[in-house]
């Protein structure tokens, strides 16, 4: 169904968002200054993340990369069996590594494949640094295969059980850390947090300003000319 793909120009970035009044400021004072060159790249949705037509797509997948359930299944549904014939060929990926593969029937080039930790409140700390593995992996693979644009899943917010509200602060921490080093902010055009769940929506309505706050003249700009509505219904 070609109709409901969604390109880039049809998913407004955070300097959008904050313009069209449909992201606000946080309550509570962060500790990173505002970036226009960080909210013009950032982008949040909540969308079927195997409609994107973007380089890239980040798949929570499993350590035998074989397929599953979730956006894993989704994702090898939309792909068609060749994505699995070429998971085949990898030997499996750890958790907190990421692997890449061709798009095939996806409107997104190709996926990269990221393994999430299985929650356990007992491991958290762990945990967390294996979550933020798999972004700042999946990251650096973008930045050598040439993707400028990616979009991830909520890695290990479903069937692994990874709180939303503790996943997203260390997710936006993390990628804001990585876009902040060695110039990497310039080597994208575009990186998409692609929600599906509302708990992980709420998530990152909430953290978002707090890591990427808005640019003064974004919140004091009365005048919301039209291209800056996100007009796409989102
Ligand atoms: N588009 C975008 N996000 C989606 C989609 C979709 N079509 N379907 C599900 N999601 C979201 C879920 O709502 C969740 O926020 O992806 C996030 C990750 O959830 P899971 O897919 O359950 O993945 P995860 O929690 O990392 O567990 C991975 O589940 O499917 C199996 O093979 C997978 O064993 C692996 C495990």
């Amino acid at each position: 169904m070609a109709s409901n793909i969604v390109t880039l120009a049809q998913i407004p970035t955070l300097t959008q968002l904050y313009r069209g009044r449909l992201l606000s400021p946080s309550q509570q004072p962060g500790s990173n200054s505002p970036s226009k060159a960080l909210n013009d790249i950032l982008s949040h949705i909540q969308y079927d993340i195997t409609r994107l037509q973007v380089d890239g797509i980040v798949n929570a997948a499993n350590q035998w990369l074989q397929g599953g359930g979730g956006v894993d299944g989704a994702i090898h549904h939309a792909a068609g069996s060749q994505l699995l014939a070429e998971c085949r060929t990898l030997d499996g990926c750890n958790t907190g590594d990421a692997k890449i593969t061709n798009g095939y029937n996806l409107p997104a080039a190709k996926v990269i494949h990221a393994v999430g930790p299985i929650y356990e409140e007992r491991y958290h700390l762990t945990l967390e640094r294996l979550l933020r593995s798999c972004y700042r992996r999946s990251l650096q693979l973008a930045v050598e295969n040439n993707l400028r644009s990616v979009a991830f899943s909520a890695i290990s917010t479903g069937v692994y059980g990874y709180p939303n509200l503790e996943a997203a602060q260390a997710v936006l921490d993390e990628v804001g850390k990585f876009l902040r080093k060695d110039d990497n902010a310039s080597k994208f055009d575009r990186i998409i947090f692609c929600s599906f769940m509302p708990a992980d929506v709420e998530a990152y309505q909430r953290f978002l300003p707090f890591y990427f706050p808005p640019m003064p003249e974004d919140i004091g700009n009365a005048n919301t000319s039209p291209e800056t509505k996100a007009d796409n219904g989102w």
